[in-house]
């Protein structure tokens, strides 16, 4: 059986916690792709809530194995937090956690470059979560990082010292001051805990899995516009968050990706620095931010909050090959009398529906303006139910995009899910 995907559409944070943690019940295997601990994924059911960093959110389903993917980086410290705080919530966490040997180690002094490069950056700061993402990743392309399969080999200790002290190095280009020995005892310790888990060759692993018709869901984290090479470069984060990236993050073959499932909000956020061309700074973008309990489920930064961009979910829907859609947090638009919808650029004299090069370039958003429904969402369960408005909005966005939406999540809740035409 072929591997589904699900990822996000937009700048990250579109709700791919809460989904994957609903499909979960349908695949006996979830496996993260890429990125590393900057991902907040929340998942929330029987008034329980969580965020899972590097864990993916198949961890909560009895009988799903969970795999973090080669093209995965992880920080063995948050790693061994995220596992502590499932365990004391009763999720036996060493068997149902499977771990990449190919999967890229975060070092302490990674998180130290971050934090440099960043200040040096001042005004032209990238925003980055700061957990050693981007330092990794160049160190995985410059050939010299350490996989988690190296962790049980004789010489590990002096490749950790060797890459220690190129990064101490490397850093005397700052002004930054810092203790280069700093979490290294917890690293080591967390390190020791994460041999208790079962090591796998990913590759051959979910190739198995694929031939032996097993049900593969492979979860994206960030968004498909944070992407390395088509997001809004330099403005990104490290990794290939696009379909892509999930053949290349677990070693299957484009022929082995099956349907790919798109995220996105009703409206758009981004956090950090960069081009959001629906961006609200007025009473309205607030309105969203609180309705839409907007803040970093990582780094609790007050997340930037616009309309839906129709010109970058249709950029977005093109890379990835997406074939269906899932729109979430609708209900946040619940209270608006008027609700926008960006269907093109004004990029000077030019309208455009294409995504420039320059994420300098001074955009004006062409907007189409919706009636809003003006009624509680949050607790529909069914489509029939939905309102006229409402349902206006959603095949406004499906005839525009030529994809159809086949879930409509409306509250955080795994409850408030409403799967379409369901057989
Ligand atoms: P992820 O990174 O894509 O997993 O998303 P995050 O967890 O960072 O952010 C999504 C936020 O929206 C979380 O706080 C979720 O609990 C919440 N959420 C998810 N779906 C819905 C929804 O349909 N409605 C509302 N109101 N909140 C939602
Ligand atoms: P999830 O999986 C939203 C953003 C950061 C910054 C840029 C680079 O929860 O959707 P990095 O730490 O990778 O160096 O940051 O990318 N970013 C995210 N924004 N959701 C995320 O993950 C993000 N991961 C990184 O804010 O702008
Ligand atoms: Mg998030």
């Amino acid at each position: 059986m072929k591997v589904d995907v699900v990822l996000g559409l937009q700048w990250g944070d579109e709700g791919k916690g809460k989904i994957v943690d609903v499909l979960a019940k349908n695949y006996p295997v979830i496996a993260r792709f890429q990125g590393g601990p900057n991902a907040g994924h929340s998942l929330q059911f029987e008034d329980q809530k969580f965020v899972l960093h590097t864990i993916p959110s198949g961890v909560f389903r009895k009988n799903t194995q969970n795999i973090i993917g080669s093209g995965v980086v992880i920080d063995p410290i948050i790693f061994r937090q995220e596992c502590k705080k499932l365990e004391d919530a009763g999720v036996p966490v060493k068997e149902r956690i499977l771990i990449s040997k190919k999967a890229h180690l975060i070092l302490p002094t990674h998180r130290i470059i971050d934090a440099a490069s960043e200040q040096a950056k001042g005004e032209s700061k990238i925003g980055s979560t700061l957990k050693g993402i981007g330092p990794t990743y160049m160190d995985k392309t410059g050939r010299n990082g350490i996989r988690i399969g190296d962790i049980v080999t004789d010489n590990f200790l002096q490749r950790y010292n060797i890459l220690k002290e190129k990064h101490i190095m490397f850093l005397k280009q700052f002004d930054f001051s810092y203790d280069p020995n700093q979490n290294q005892e917890e690293w080591f310790d967390s390190l020791e805990y994460i041999k208790e888990f079962k090591l796998i060759d990913c590759e051959y692993h979910i190739n198995k899995l694929v031939h032996d018709n097993k049900r593969v869901l492979a979860e994206g984290a960030q968004g498909s516009l944070l992407d390395i090479d088509y997001g809004s470069y330099p403005f990104v984060t490290s990794s290939n968050t696009i379909t892509a990236g999930a053949c290349i993050g677990l070693g299957i073959a484009p022929k082995q990706i099956g349907s790919v499932s798109g995220i996105f909000k009703a409206y758009c956020t981004r956090v950090g620095s960069g081009p959001f061309p629906t961006e609200l700074n007025d009473d309205t973008g607030e309105n969203l931010r609180k309705l839409g309990s907007e803040f970093g489920a990582t780094t609790g930064r007050p997340r930037r909050t616009g309309w839906l961009d129709l010109v970058a979910l249709k950029y977005a829907v093109m890379l990835n090959g997406a074939d269906n859609l899932i729109m979430m947090k609708a209900d946040v638009l619940d209270s608006f009398t008027t609700i926008k919808i960006a269907t093109h650029y004004k990029i000077g004299e030019t309208i455009t529906d294409s995504v420039p090069f320059d994420p300098f370039a001074k955009i004006e958003p062409v907007y189409k303006e919706f009636k809003g429904w003006k009624k509680d969402l949050t607790k529909i369960t069914k489509e029939q139910d939905l309102p006229f408005e409402f349902m206006n909005y959603v095949r406004f966005i499906e005839k525009e995009v030529g994809v159809p939406i086949k879930i409509i999540s409306l509250g955080p809740d795994r409850s408030q899910t409403i799967i379409r035409n369901e057989e």
